[in-house]
């Protein structure tokens, strides 16, 4: 290997502090990877923070900067309510969103909503816009945001808990709008994990904005599935749709399924993940497939990739990624990471060929992102990195995860 090389790789081994790069296969030489630019995701610190990685051009990470986001984090309290948990601290997927090169965090622990702006130079350089919005709920957990209608929504799930949106423009964000409540009778902060909001997310084409509400199982406390309609002035109707698909309990982490636009993959801790079918009409949902993964924990997360056009699932106590069917949730293959040491993974986030996927540790083991190479199709999933996030000084608390395309 030329010295200038080798001196590269040596550098690259020092960043990240594992690296294990798979040996090249003849199609990797035939077709050049698609790559994203960077990933994101938050520390959720008292001193709230978001993480930005580089993406190099073989799907690994590098470099980490640390932006804060002028807010504080927070944790739940594990169920009992004696001490906070972590990790999963917001019991949530989408704690940060991503349009354009703007960037958007909820900060648990301040009730606010900070906007921040990618250098489009440096897709890890981040700088804060404006105030971070102060919300009219407590405990914000989840976001999700509308390119078509300059909208941002936030779901809270606090003793205030519920939904309210803002407009957002290159100045920053507007004044967020009134609270459209959620009856969770919850303390701030929440005693997770049931009663609890699991993700806000707009349809594809961005008309409806969803919404997953956890059950109790141990109190026949069913969960909801909540459908909001933006209108013709942008702005999210007053009430929702809400729907209790039959044998859902505890949905949590969905995606609209790719060209077929009324379609969600759903997961649910209690055993796998589904798929839904919401009527444009009516706004009601029906359940289309469930899938019922073995051995599963808490099957939380979820995000979809084009290229295999199925969905990839985390459970934040197995250390493995799960392979699921759009068309009705059924396993197509499971992938076991339990060589890198994670106790589990959390938020996922698909770019081009490979899935970024968070572990935030424990009280003993480091946060990390394990990155895998899926341009094989369906059942290729392999692990081509574990990047440790010590250094950088993010643990367990850390939570959502995006990437810029
Ligand atoms: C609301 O929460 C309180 C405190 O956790 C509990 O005592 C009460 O039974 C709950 N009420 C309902 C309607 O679930
Ligand atoms: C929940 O429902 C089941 C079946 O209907 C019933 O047997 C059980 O007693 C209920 N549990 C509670 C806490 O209400
Ligand atoms: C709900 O599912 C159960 C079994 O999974 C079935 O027996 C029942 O008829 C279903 N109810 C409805 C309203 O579809
Ligand atoms: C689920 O969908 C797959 C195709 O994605 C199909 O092969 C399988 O038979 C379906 N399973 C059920 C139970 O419908
Ligand atoms: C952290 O996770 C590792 C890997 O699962 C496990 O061996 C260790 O016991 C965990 N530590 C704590 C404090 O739970």
């Amino acid at each position: 290997m030329p010295s200038r090389i080798a001196a590269a790789f040596i550098l690259s081994v020092l960043l990240s502090s594992t690296i294990s790069v798979s040996p090249s296969t003849p199609r990797d030489s035939i077709r050049k990877a698609t790559v994203g630019k960077a990933i994101y995701f938050i520390t959720n610190d008292d001193d709230n923070a978001v993480i930005a990685l580089s993406i190099n051009l073989d799907g690994t990470l590098s470099r980490g900067t640390i932006t804060s986001t002028g807010g504080a984090g927070s944790n739940v309290l594990a169920v009992g309510g004696m001490t906070t948990q972590a990790p999963d601290a917001l019991v949530a997927q989408s704690s940060l969103a991503i349009v354009d090169n703007n960037i958007f965090a909820v900060n648990a622990g301040s009730n606010t909503l900070s906007l921040m702006e990618i250098s489009a130079k440096s897709p890890s350089a981040l700088k804060i816009v404006g105030e971070p919005a102060t919300l009219p709920g407590e405990f914000p957990n989840t976001v999700a945001v509308s390119k078509k209608n300059k909208l941002a929504c936030v779901a809270m799930t606090g003793a205030k808990a519920g939904i309210s949106c803002a407009s957002f423009s290159t100045k920053g964000l507007g004044l967020m709008d009134n609270l459209r409540p959620f009856d969770l009778n919850q303390s701030t902060p929440p005693i997770g994990k049931f009663n609890t909001v699991s993700q806000t997310f707009f349809s594809t084409d961005e008309s409806k904005l969803y919404t997953t509400v956890k059950g109790n199982p141990a109190t026949n406390n069913t969960g909801f599935f909540s459908v909001f309609t933006v209108d013709h002035t942008n702005q999210l109707s007053a009430e929702d749709v809400r729907s209790s698909p039959n044998g859902t309990q505890i949905l949590f982490g969905s995606t609209p399924i790719p060209d077929s636009p009324n379609h969600v993959f759903v997961t649910d801790r209690a055993f796998g993940a589904i798929v839904l079918f919401v009527d444009p009409e009516t706004a009601k949902v029906d359940l289309v497939g469930k899938g019922i993964i073995e051995g599963q924990i808490a099957t939380c997360w979820a995000a979809v990739s084009h290229i295999t056009h199925s969905a990839f699932v985390t459970d934040g106590s197995i250390d493995r990624i799960v392979e699921m069917s759009l068309d009705n949730a059924s396993v197509i293959s499971k992938l076991d990471l339990f060589s890198n040491g994670d106790p589990g993974l959390i938020d996922l986030a698909v770019a081009g060929d490979f899935i970024y996927a968070l572990s935030p540790g424990n009280d003993t083991d480091q946060a990390a992102v394990t990155v895998l190479d899926i341009s094989g199709g369906q059942g290729s999933a392999r692990q081509i990195q574990h990047f440790q996030l010590g250094d950088l000084g993010v643990n367990k608390n850390a939570q959502g995860m995006v990437a810029l395309s």
